[in-house]
C-alpha cells in the first residue's frame, strides 16, 4: 500500500517495511491437515479455498464471512472483478459448501453483502443453513451516486445450522438516551435510568443497525484496508453469537477486525487473509490489543449510541471513582478505559 501524508491527529494504523518483515514472520499458511492447536490465534496468509482443505471438521463455534461485495474492486495485490449474478451464487456455493465442514452442529454465521450481491448469498445460505435473520446496517457514509440513491446500508445475514445455538441478548443492549423521559404515579422514572451521565434506557437491538460508524482516520482502530468493518459491529455479533473461550472464524480477515474483537473479548480465534500486507495489519492490531482492550462504542458492557462521547467520558470517569457520581457500574473495569465514540 502507498504511504500517505497523513494529519497530526490520524490514528491510522500502518506498517512500518521493519513491521511488515516483523509481522509476516508470525503469518502461517496451511499446506497439510493440521489440529485446532496448530491453527488457534493464527493469521494464515493463503487462499482460503486451500487453506480450509485442510482444517479440521466440526470446531468452529461462530463464522462471520464478509467477502467481497459483487463489485469490481482492488484489495491492495488482489482485484475482485464483478461477475454476472449466476457466476457469483456458483463462487459463493463452492465457498460455504467447503467451508460447512468446519462449524459444529450448535455454530451461528453471519454473512455480509449489499443489495446488489444478496440474492446470490440469500440463494447459496438458504440450501445450506437456516437462515434466521437479515441485520440492515446504516453505513452512513455511502458510495456517492448521481443518478442513482446513495448506497449506504449493507445486509448481515444471520443464520444458524440447527436449532440449538448460543445467542446472548443481554450482552449485546443498547444505551440510548430517553428522549421522552415518562414517569410513574410517584414521580420515578419508568423504564429508565436517572445517572449522573443523563437519562438513558437500556433497549434490545433490533436488525436494523443505525448506531455503528464505518472506521475513519481519528480511530485507533482505522486502517487503508478499502472495506474495513467497524469493531463495534463485529463485537455485537461476537457477544450475542458466541460464549467466552469458544471458536471464532473469519475466513476473509481483512484489516482482521473479527480476529481483534474475538481477542478483546476473550474467545479464540482463526483468521485467513490472501493479502500479505493485510494480513501484517492484522497481526500488527492483534499485537496492539494485547495492551489495549478496548472497542470504540463499547463501554462497561452496553453499546452507547453515536454522538454519546461527553457521556461515555463521565460515566467511565464515575465508574472509576464511584464518589465522584455514584452512577452503577457494570463488570469489566479495564472496558473503563476506553477511547469513546
Ligand atoms: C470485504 S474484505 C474483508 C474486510 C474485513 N472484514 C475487515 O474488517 O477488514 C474481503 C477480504 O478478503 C480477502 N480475500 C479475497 N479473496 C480471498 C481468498 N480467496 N482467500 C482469502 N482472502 C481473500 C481480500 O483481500 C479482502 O481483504
Amino acid at each position: 500500500m502507498e504511504d500517505k501524508v497523513r494529519a497530526p491527529r490520524n490514528r491510522t494504523v500502518t506498517l512500518s517495511k521493519e513491521e511488515t518483515e516483523y509481522f509476516r514472520t508470525r503469518l502461517a499458511r496451511v499446506d497439510s491437515r493440521l489440529g485446532v492447536s496448530d491453527l488457534v490465534g493464527r493469521t494464515i496468509n493463503q487462499d482460503l479455498l486451500e487453506a480450509v482443505e485442510n482444517f479440521p471438521s466440526s470446531f468452529v463455534d461462530l463464522l462471520f464471512v464478509d467477502p467481497p461485495y459483487n463489485l469490481n474492486k482492488r484489495f491492495n495485490s488482489t482485484v475482485f472483478k464483478r461477475m454476472d449474478l449466476e457466476s457469483y451464487t456458483i463462487w459463493l456455493r463452492d465457498i460455504f459448501t467447503k467451508l460447512r465442514r468446519t462449524l459444529k452442529p450448535t455454530a451461528s454465521i453471519y454473512v455480509c453483502s449489499d443489495w446488489a450481491s444478496s440474492p446470490s448469498v440469500y440463494a447459496v445460505i438458504s440450501e445450506l443453513f437456516v437462515v434466521r435473520n437479515r441485520i440492515t446496517w446504516e453505513r452512513e457514509k455511502g458510495r456517492g451516486a448521481t443518478r442513482n440513491w446513495k448506497n449506504s446500508s449493507e445486509d448481515i445475514w444471520f443464520c444458524t445450522i440447527g436449532d440449538e445455538y448460543t445467542f446472548n441478548v443481554d450482552d449485546v443492549k443498547l444505551k440510548r438516551k430517553v428522549i421522552a423521559p415518562y414517569t410513574n404515579d410517584s414521580g420515578e422514572p419508568k423504564d429508565w435510568d436517572k445517572t449522573t451521565e443523563g437519562n438513558f434506557r437500556l433497549t434490545y437491538p433490533s436488525n436494523l443497525w443505525t448506531d455503528i460508524t464505518v472506521p475513519f482516520w481519528s480511530m485507533p482502530e482505522n486502517t487503508d484496508h478499502p472495506t474495513q468493518k467497524p469493531e463495534k459491529l463485529v463485537a455485537r455479533i461476537i457477544l450475542a453469537s458466541s460464549k467466552p473461550g469458544e471458536m471464532v472464524f473469519d475466513p476473509f480477515l481483512g484489516s482482521g477486525t473479527t480476529s481483534v474483537v474475538a481477542k478483546k473479548l476473550g474467545r479464540a480465534f482463526i483468521g485467513v487473509e490472501v493479502d500479505d500486507t493485510f494480513a501484517c495489519l492484522a497481526e500488527k492490531r492483534l499485537l496492539l490489543a494485547e495492551t489495549d482492550n478496548a472497542i470504540q462504542g463499547y463501554l462497561d458492557g452496553v453499546f452507547w449510541e453515536r454522538n454519546t462521547m461527553n457521556e461515555q467520558i463521565r460515566h467511565a470517569e464515575n465508574s472509576a471513582n464511584p464518589k465522584n457520581g455514584g452512577c452503577d457500574e457494570r463488570g469489566n473495569s479495564e472496558q473503563t478505559q476506553l477511547a469513546f465514540f
